[in-house]
């Protein structure tokens, strides 16, 4: 199949360094956001996420003509759906009187009702949003039938996985393997013949459940693999050993891999799409839905490790660093630091939290620091919860000048530790036993 014009509907961390990357190559692309203030932004070429290369590509496509971005839809050859699929705020479900959380997919839903005026035969349409097994069988197929257009007969639909890595988008989105999932073999195909376009890694075909699926076992695999190591953690405080150096023992083992422990499991995807799953058979899957708890507790062992470190929090500074879900990115969504910030909050203790990927951050209830050194200045302890490269490269003696505080909690083995402790500071270890 040939493709002219490709129109994208979401221009998030996903969707833009899609929609520029095809402008790139030569096709025209309609960028689409609901959000007016991102498409006025992205129309005089500013951008309103980091990430490291966009804001050029971002120019440099805008620059060649090829790209364009509206709050609305247009005719295209094929439609992208990259919109956000987090859970509901409010509303659990209930199996055998455990709750779990629900996928809200009204960004979905409504992708798919705007492309329906515009949809004609012989178009694709492509949904790229995490989505729980079934969504493009049972939720997109059919909303899209309301143009009296059949997808697989008349149209071609697929599913087909993200599956970059923050702070690489732009190399991975045309390295990595893509898996695309048709409707039917035809649909496969032309989803094949659209990324084939740029990518460069394998484009391996398959149907649109199985791609659905895909997505959900890489994010659960990590997910199950991470509660492992965090339970890890609290097993090695409880037997005096170091986790990390256990960890790394055990994965000299030829056909062991096991992940690393942490404050918690965070972001849009792994502590989000576990879920999916349990939401959609909660009676086949006991092991995800415990994994997702072990990890959404993680937050209150790290608080019960810094009153190790201090005692009573009433009335205690603490510096938080880091704020990231994970290193080196500006992304706070689901991010268990932001819950650890929290819950020493509610014992009483006074945080500041330094996030130099995102200073000006506007969380409810949380202080943000406007510097490092604002941070630590007045601080009892220091807190460590993001492995940002700045903060590994920290220099215990220049920090000693900028702070009272001589006590330091590493809760992701970031730290080169004895020369802390030779500057003086008491330093505390997630799964470093007594
Ligand atoms: N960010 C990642 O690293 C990553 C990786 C793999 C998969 N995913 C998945 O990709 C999807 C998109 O994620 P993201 O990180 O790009 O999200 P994002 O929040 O960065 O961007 C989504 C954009 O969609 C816009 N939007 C919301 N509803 C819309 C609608 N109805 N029509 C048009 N635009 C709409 C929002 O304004 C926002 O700008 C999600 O399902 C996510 O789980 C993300």
């Amino acid at each position: 199949m040939n493709f002219k014009k490709v129109c994208i509907l979401g221009l998030g961390y996903i969707g833009l360094p899609t929609a520029s990357t095809f402008a790139m190559h030569g096709i025209k692309v309609l960028g689409v956001d609901t959000n007016p203030r991102i498409v006025e932004m992205l129309g005089k070429g500013e951008i309103h996420i980091h990430e490291p290369g966009l804001r050029d590509i971002v120019k440099a496509a805008l620059a060649s003509g090829n790209f364009s971005v509206s709050t609305k839809p247009e005719e295209a050859d094929a439609f992208l759906i990259a919109v956000p699929t987090p859970f509901q705020e409010n509303k659990f479900g209930e199996y055998n009187g455990q709750t779990y959380k629900l996928a809200d997919m009204r960004a979905v839903i409504s992708a798919a009702e705007v492309i329906v005026p515009y949809l004609r035969k012989g178009n694709l349409v492509v949904l790229e949003s995490t989505s729980p097994p079934r969504t493009t069988v049972d939720l997109i197929a059919p909303i899209l039938a309301r143009s009296g257009l059949q997808a697989g007969r008349d149209f071609h639909l697929a599913y087909s996985p993200e599956r970059v890595l923050p702070g690489q988008i732009l190399r991975e989105l045309i390295e990595n393997a893509r898996v695309i999932g048709g409707l039917t073999p035809e649909s496969s195909q032309a989803g094949h013949d659209l990324y084939k376009i740029f990518v460069k890694g394998e484009i391996i075909k398959t149907d649109a459940t199985t791609a659905e699926m895909v997505k959900l076992m890489e994010n659960t695999y990590r997910d199950v693999n991470i509660a492992i190591a965090n339970e890890f953690s609290r097993l090695a405080d409880k037997f005096g050993i170091d986790v990390w150096e256990a960890i790394s023992l055990a994965n000299r083992h030829p056909r062991v891999k096991i992940l690393s422990p942490g404050p918690g499991v965070g972001g849009h995807c792994i502590s989000v799409d576990p879920w999916f799953f349990v939401e959609t058979a909660p009676e086949l899957t006991p092991l995800i839905y415990h994994a997702r708890k072990v990890n959404d507790a993680q937050p209150h062992y790290v608080v019960e490790l810094v009153k190790r470190a201090l005692g009573s929090l009433k009335s205690k500074k603490i510096a938080a660093l880091g704020l990231a879900y994970k290193p080196d990115v500006d992304d706070l969504r689901e991010s268990p630091a932001n819950e650890v910030v929290r819950l020493l909050q509610e014992e009483g203790a006074q945080v500041k939290a330094w996030e130099p990927f995102k200073p000006d951050a506007n969380l409810p209830g949380i202080d943000m620091a406007s510097s490092l050194e604002d941070a630590i200045k007045d601080a009892d302890a220091i807190v460590l919860l993001v492995k940002h490269t700045e903060f590994v490269r920290l220099d215990p003696q220049a920090i000693a000048l900028k702070t009272k505080a001589r006590i330091i909690i590493d809760t992701i083995n970031g730290l080169n530790h004895e020369a802390w402790k030779n500057t003086g500071f008491s330093v505390y270890r997630l799964g470093a036993g007594k």
